[in-house]
């Protein structure tokens, strides 16, 4: 029998996902934003927290960072509560908390203070129960933003594509992780989810899968295939999520939806 202590129960979050890799275009943002629809189109209330200055979660659902009342860093900077900060997307049951590049001086900020890192936990713990997923969309760097989300959540899902730099970089994110465990959530799970898959680069794939066998166990069965319509959307900035339902990036995505339900408690 396990006995949950006043921390051991303070310390469980529900249902928190971190999308991260320092290493830049590597498909978190398109899974921060689909895997989010995903779940909302599930009825599961998912908040999307954009947590990059770069503001490309927000600027894809359609909301201009220069014209949304506040974001984020208005948020981590202590002048204003999570709730005011939350609005909501097209989607129904996806909510959405804005970036602006102002987050960039949030995160200077961040850094002098010695409980910096975990002030995304702090302000979450203001949500109780409100959402059934919150999924933080992280920057593409190893900073204290990134230590704020990955402190807020228990999984880190990390998309990663086929190629030997990527590979590096999944064995430095991995020994960052382990350098913070003990701060980490208690049931906190590390994911990597391959992106941008190419059955035919057969030779490239069977070298990628090899060297990461040892830890079968924290790649994801879904992979999101290379998908162009998933691209084309970014790029003409059409509605990014208004893509056709058949094509093989929404089937992937779809299926990561099913696997990350199957994974968290629900
Ligand atoms: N499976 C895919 N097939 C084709 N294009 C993809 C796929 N996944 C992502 N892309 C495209 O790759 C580009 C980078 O993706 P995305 O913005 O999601 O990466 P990111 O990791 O968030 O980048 P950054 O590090 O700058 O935040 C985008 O143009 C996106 O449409
Ligand atoms: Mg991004």
């Amino acid at each position: 029998m396990v006995i949950l202590t006043a921390t051991h129960l303070h310390e469980i979050m529900k249902n928190r996902i971190a999308i991260i890799n320092q290493k830049g275009g590597v498909g978190k943002t398109t899974t921060s934003l689909y895997l989010s629809r995903g779940l909302a189109q599930k009825g599961k209330k998912v908040l999307l927290i954009d947590l990059d200055p770069q503001a490309h979660s927000t600027l894809s659902l359609g909301i201009d960072p220069q014209e949304a009342m506040c974001g984020i860093h208005d948020v981590l900077l202590h002048r204003l509560d999570i709730k005011q900060a939350i609005t909501q997307t097209e989607i129904p049951n996806f909510f959405l908390v804005p970036s602006h590049i102002r987050l960039d001086k949030a995160e200077l900020e961040l850094i002098h203070d010695p409980l910096g890192a975990t002030k995304l936990k702090n302000t979450l713990k203001k949500l109780d129960d409100e959402f059934d997923f919150i999924i933080i969309d992280c920057r593409p760097t190893l900073g204290t933003l990134t230590y704020n989300a990955l402190f807020a959540c228990n999984m880190a899902l990390v998309p990663c594509e086929i190629s030997r730099y990527s590979l590096e970089g999944l064995y430095d994110l991995m020994d960052t992780i382990h350098n913070i465990e003990e701060g980490l959530a208690n049931d906190f799970q590390f994911k990597i989810l391959l992106n941008r898959f190419d059955s035919r680069k057969k030779v490239s794939n069977e070298w990628f899968l090899d060297q990461i066998a040892k830890h079968r166990n924290i790649l994801l069965n879904t992979f999101i295939r290379v998908c162009e319509p998933l691209n084309q959307a970014h790029m003409t900035n059409a509605s990014v999520l208004n893509i056709d339902p058949k094509c093989s990036g929404a089937l992937d995505y779809q299926q990561l939806t099913q696997e990350i339900l199957d994974l968290c408690q629900n």
